[in-house]
């Protein structure tokens, strides 16, 4: 018996003595990768007798899997952590452990050890296979058991996956980064680029399409490196030819390997979205250099023309990081001026954040913290003009919406359009998780509203 299923079956044998089934409650921080992590997480814990919780006060295990993208999420983390010693001391047998991409730092270990020593699991994201084990040691009483190893890529196929969601899945289709932009903490956290067998990603989505799901996200730190014996555009080729009523996502692509070809594959494959999350980060040139980033503006752009050139209406997003290491007020009009020409249907920009071992920790910066933030309210102010009159556009149209929540309005349900905008009609929740054709009939800053056709 491999060595994996062996600890489940350990791990089982003391859970199943428990009078109730013990219950998990795991908090994914971060992106959607780290999100299908914390499903397999919760797979694997099912299998060893586990209950999933949302309380943490009736857990029997909390796991943290954390974020290392920004200081701040780090130190939302650490916040977390530290409010949860008093519900450690009020219940003995709690375990609380820490896994995800925090973990494979070594500063946040070593912080751990010192002042959070109530912390007894630590696994970073190349170990997940190995929670049975560190699990076992844990229940078995060793003292704070760390697995930070560089192991193999491992997609974990075999463990099943708890999914929040029974009309919209996330599927990994390769994971790690190559690229070393010099402000980033994943190619440290996340190790090299693998990417998956196609025959396996094509039967998951094939088994999640027969289930009714409805919108699949292909997951990838650099998606569009996607690189087995075929390549991506062919890849989302073969997954359009899968019979059913499923539309496709991905993200994030990495604007150096997205190419005409993906551009006319998008356009050509009706179940594949005609939208991109493409991230920019800076539209000055100097500031892509010193980022490491492989593309300039004007390749930027070429992209993005040819794509509007054939669908006028093809729905760009973008991340944009402001303050880079010295970054001037002329790199950053550069910015505000590539925002203006290519109009984003929406932005995620983030103030830039020191990350420890990374080339960009090491650069001076004379810009203060001050002037940062005054530049990026000036960014999104901009961008909120944009994207109100670029949403403009709808009005009047008829689009495809999977609707998925209830809206804080009464009456009002909300879901995404095939464009990735947010769209709300009046309507029963029977809606939920279903196409529906909704007519626009006024548009928001971020979002519009319509009718259900
Ligand atoms: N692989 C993707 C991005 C993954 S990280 C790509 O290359 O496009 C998600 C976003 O976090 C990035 O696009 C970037 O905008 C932001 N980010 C990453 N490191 C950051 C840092 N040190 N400070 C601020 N933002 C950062
Ligand atoms: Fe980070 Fe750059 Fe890799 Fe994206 S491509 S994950 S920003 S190093
Ligand atoms: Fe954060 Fe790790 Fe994702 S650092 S953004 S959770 S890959």
């Amino acid at each position: 018996m491999p060595e994996y299923e062996k600890y489940i079956s350990l791990v089982r044998d003391i859970t199943s003595q428990y009078i109730s089934p013990p219950l998990a409650y795991i908090h994914s921080y971060g992106c959607r990768q780290n999100v299908s992590d914390g499903e397999k997480i919760a797979g694997m814990l099912s299998l060893m007798g586990y209950g999933l919780t949302s309380d943490e006060n009736a857990a029997d295990i909390i796991l943290l899997n954390t974020c290392a993208v920004r200081e701040n999420a780090e130190t939302r983390v650490f916040g977390n952590i530290g409010a949860l010693k008093h519900l450690k001391e009020q219940k003995s047998g709690l375990i609380i452990g820490l896994c995800g991409c925090m973990a494979q730092e070594k500063h946040v270990v070593e912080k751990l050890r010192q002042s959070y020593s109530y912390v007894e699991l630590v696994f970073g994201t190349f170990a997940l296979r190995e929670l049975p084990k560190l699990l076992y040691d844990v229940l078995c009483g060793r003292k704070t058991v760390t697995d930070t190893n560089e192991y193999p890529a491992d997609f974990c196929e075999d463990v099943p996956v708890v999914r929040g969601c029974s009309y919209k899945a996330d599927v990994p289709i390769m994971f790690g980064c190559n690229k070393f932009c010099t402000y980033c903490i994943v190619p440290y956290v996340r190790g090299r680029e693998h990417s998956r067998e196609p025959e396996k990603i094509i039967s998951e989505i094939r088994g999640l399409v027969g289930d009714g799901c409805r919108e699949i996200m292909l997951l990838g730190q650099n998606v569009d490196s996607y690189k087995a014996e075929i390549s991506f555009p062919e890849l989302l080729r073969r997954i359009n030819d899968i019979d059913g009523d499923f539309r496709v996502r991905f993200m994030s692509p990495h604007p150096r390997d997205a190419t005409p070809e993906l551009m006319d594959t998008i356009l050509g494959c009706r179940k594949i979205c005609n939208t991109i999350h493409l991230p920019l980060q800076s539209g000055s040139d100097r500031i892509l250099r010193a980022m490491n980033r492989g593309y300039t503006s004007d390749d930027f752009m070429k992209l993005v023309r040819y794509v509007r050139d054939k669908d006028p209406d093809f729905s760009i997003t973008t991340d944009i990081i402001v303050g880079f290491p010295n970054e001037s007020e002329e790199d950053f009009e550069a910015t505000l001026d590539i925002l203006k020409q290519v109009r984003f249907d929406n932005i995620y920009s983030f103030i830039y954040s020191k990350r420890v071992g990374t080339r960009a920790a090491m650069m001076e910066d004379s810009i203060t913290d001050e002037e940062k933030s005054v530049r990026f309210r000036r960014m999104l102010e901009l961008q909120r003009e944009i994207s109100t009159e670029h949403y403009k556009r709808f009005v009047g149209r008829t689009m495809r919406v999977l609707f998925e929540n209830e809206s804080r309005r009464d009456g009002y349900i909300g879901g995404k359009s095939d464009e990735s905008v947010i769209v709300e009609a009046k309507g029963s929740t029977d809606n939920i998780g279903q196409f529906r054709d909704v007519k626009i009939t006024a548009a928001h800053n971020w979002a519009v509203d319509g009718e259900i056709v």
